[in-house]
C-alpha cells in the first residue's frame, strides 16, 4: 500500500491534508518537523507533502530540511510555506512581506500539462501567506497565477516537484480535491488502496503489538467515539480489554441503563458498571467556572478509573475515544491554536497519569469515525446519534450542577430530541440541545405572577464540529419545543433560540 509523508511545519491545517488524502483512498502519516532525512528514507514514502506553517524561510529559528529532501527521487508538493521552502533551498527567491493576503484569490492557469490538468480557469483558491515566491529556481515553471501571487503554482515536472501557495486542503479551494488527486495519482503514480478496513487492521496490529499481554481499560461515555475505540481494541486484544462505563449523573434521561445492556449484549464488551452520580455532584457543589467544572469531572473519572485498574491488577494503559477535534481545541502541550476548553478525554488529563494512554482515533473527524463504526458493524441508529460532551449535562447547566437543574435539563433535553425527530431533523442537525441559564425571569401563568428558570435551545449543523451554524429553524417547531417546554419542566418559564454560530461562540456554552 503506498503511503505519504506529511511534515507539518505547524500549520493550523495539517490535519486538513491528512484527512483529504484519506478521501482519496491513500495512507498517509504527519511528521513533526526536524526529522531527519535518514529518518524519512526509513519510512519509504510514496510521495512528500510539505504543509504550510506559520514562519519565514527568512525567520532565525525558521524550519529549514536539508534540500535533499528534494533529492529523493520522491515526489514532493509543497504547499504554501512548503511550497516557498522549496523554492527557497533550491534557489528561487522569497520575499518577505509585512502584508499578509489572507482570503480568496482566483487562479489563472498557465499551463495545464502537470498539477493543474483539469483545474478551471480563475476558479476560487484560499490563500493565508505573508512571504511569496517571486523568482523560481532553474528547472521549475509558473504553471498557475494570482493577482498578488505571480508564482502561485511551480513545478518541475521532470524531478516531480510542485508547489502551490494557496491551500487546497480547504473548502475554501474550489476544486481542492483535484490538485491533490493530480499531485497523488498522475503525477506520482500512487493508488487508491487505503480505505476504513485498513485502517481498523493496521490500528487492530498497532494496539496487539504495543499492548502485548499487559491489559486496558477504557472509558465508555455512551457516545460513537469511544465505543468504536473499544471495539477496536478488543478485536486486537480480547479479554484484556475492561471497559468501565460510569454513571456520573450527568447522562441523558433513560441513557445508563439503556447502554451497559447494549454494550454487553449486542457488543460482547467486557464492561464494568459503576454509579458514581453522588460523587460527581458532591465534588461539584458551589462550582461555577466552566474549566473548573471540566477539571473536576476528568479527575473524578480518572480517580475512578485507577481505583478499577486497581482492582483489575496489571492495567498499564488508558483507551480513550478522543478525536482530532478533542485534541486540537484542548491544545493540551503545545500546538498552533490556543485553548478553548479542555476536552475532558484530553485537557482533563491530571499531569502525572498512572496509565499509557491509547487514543486510537486521534487523528480522525467524527464523520470519518462514524465511518469506521459502520465498518465495525455498529447499528446505524447508535452511529447518527448527535455527539455528547464527555462532562456531560454539567456543560450544559451554566452556573452550579444541582440535582434540580440536572432533572430541568434532563427533562428540556427529552423534548427537544423528541419534537427534532418528529419534525424528521435529527440527522440533519449535527446537535440539538437544552441549556440552562442561571437566571429567572418574571412571567405569568394562569393569571400568577411566576418566577421560573429560562431554558435555551440550541439547533446546530456542522460538517466536523469545528465549525457550525445556528440552524435556521421552522418557527412551528420553535414554538412547539417552547410550548411544551414552559408547560411540562417544572420550574422553567422561558425559553430562548439561540442564534450563534462557531466561531465566534462554540457549539457547547461551556
Ligand atoms: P464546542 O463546544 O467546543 O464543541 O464547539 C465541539 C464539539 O465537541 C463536543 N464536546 C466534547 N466532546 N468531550 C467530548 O467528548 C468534551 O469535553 C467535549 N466538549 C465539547 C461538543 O458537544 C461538540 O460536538
Amino acid at each position: 500500500m503506498n503511503k505519504v509523508a506529511i511534515l507539518d511545519f505547524g500549520s493550523q491545517y495539517t490535519q486538513l491534508i491528512a484527512r483529504k488524502i484519506r478521501e482519496l483512498g491513500v495512507f498517509s502519516e504527519i511528521f513533526p518537523v526536524g526529522l531527519s532525512i535518514s529518518r524519512i528514507k526509513k519510512e519509504k514514502p510514496d510521495a512528500l507533502i510539505l504543509s504550510g506553517g506559520p514562519q519565514s524561510v527568512y525567520q532565525k529559528d525558521a524550519h529549514l530540511p536539508s534540500k535533499e529532501i528534494f533529492m529523493m527521487g520522491v515526489p514532493v508538493l509543497g504547499i504554501c510555506y512548503g511550497s516557498q521552502l522549496m523554492a527557497h533551498l533550491l534557489g528561487g527567491k522569497v520575499i518577505p512581506s509585512k502584508k499578509r493576503e489572507y482570503g480568496f484569490a482566483y487562479l489563472e492557469v498557465l499551463d495545464r500539462r502537470g498539477l493543474l490538468s483539469g483545474i478551471k480557469d480563475k476558479g476560487q483558491v484560499w490563500m493565508s501567506h505573508g512571504d511569496r515566491t517571486e523568482e523560481v529556481p532553474s528547472g521549475f515553471i509558473i504553471s498557475g497565477e494570482t493577482a498578488n501571487c505571480r508564482a502561485a503554482v511551480i513545478e518541475w515536472r521532470e524531478r516531480k516537484l510542485f508547489g502551490v501557495q494557496f491551500h487546497p486542503e480547504v473548502v475554501h479551494t474550489r476544486q481542492g480535491k483535484k490538485y491533490l488527486s493530480n499531485f497523488l495519482f498522475s503525477l506520482s503514480g500512487l493508488k487508491a488502496e487505503w480505505s476504513m478496513g485498513s485502517f481498523i487492521e493496521r490500528k487492530v496490529e498497532e494496539i496487539r503489538r504495543l499492548v502485548g499481554e499487559r491489559k486496558v481499560i477504557c472509558g465508555l461515555s455512551g457516545g460513537v467515539d469511544s465505543l468504536v475505540t473499544s471495539l477496536i481494541i478488543q478485536r486486537a486484544i480480547k479479554d484484556n480489554l475492561f471497559c468501565i462505563f460510569v454513571d456520573n449523573g450527568l447522562l441523558r434521561k433513560g441513557q445508563y441503563q439503556g447502554l451497559m445492556k447494549r454494550f454487553k449484549d449486542r457488543f460482547g464488551l467486557n464492561v464494568i458498571g459503576l454509579d458514581a452520580s453522588r460523587v460527581f455532584l458532591e465534588r461539584l457543589k458551589k462550582i461555577s467556572s466552566p474549566e473548573r467544572k471540566r477539571k473536576i469531572i476528568g479527575e473524578v473519572f480518572i480517580r475512578i478509573f485507577e481505583r478499577e485498574a486497581a482492582k483489575i491488577g496489571d492495567v498499564s494503559f488508558l483507551a480513550q475515544g478522543t478525536i482530532y477535534p478533542d485534541v486540537i481545541e484542548s491544545n493540551p502541550v503545545k500546538g498552533p491554536s490556543s485553548r478553548i476548553k479542555s476536552h475532558h478525554n484530553v485537557g482533563g488529563l491530571p499531569p502525572r497519569l498512572k496509565f499509557k494512554l491509547i487514543e486510537p482515533l486521534k487523528e480522525l473527524f467524527k464523520d470519518e469515525v462514524r465511518a469506521l463504526a459502520e465498518e465495525l458493524g455498529i447499528d446505524r441508529e447508535f452511529i447518527v446519534q448527535h455527539p455528547f460532551p464527555g462532562p456531560g449535562l454539567a456543560v450544559r447547566i451554566v452556573g452550579e450542577v444541582t440535582q434540580e437543574r440536572i432533572k430541568v435539563i434532563r427533562d428540556a433535553d427529552e423534548i427537544i430530541i423528541e419534537e427534532v425527530k418528529r419534525a424528521r431533523l435529527y440527522q440533519k442537525l449535527w446537535q440539538a440541545f437544552a441549556v440552562l441559564l442561571p437566571v429567572k425571569s418574571v412571567g405569568v401563568m394562569g393569571d400568577q405572577r411566576t418566577y421560573h428558570g429560562v431554558v435555551v435551545v440550541r439547533l446546530v449543523q456542522s460538517v466536523d464540529g469545528m465549525t457550525a451554524n445556528w440552524f435556521h429553524a421552522d418557527h412551528k417547531l420553535l414554538s412547539r419545543i417552547s410550548s411544551r417546554i414552559v408547560n411540562e419542566v417544572d420550574g422553567i418559564n422561558r425559553v430562548a433560540y439561540d442564534i450563534t454560530t462557531k466561531p465566534p461562540g462554540t457549539i457547547e456554552w461551556e
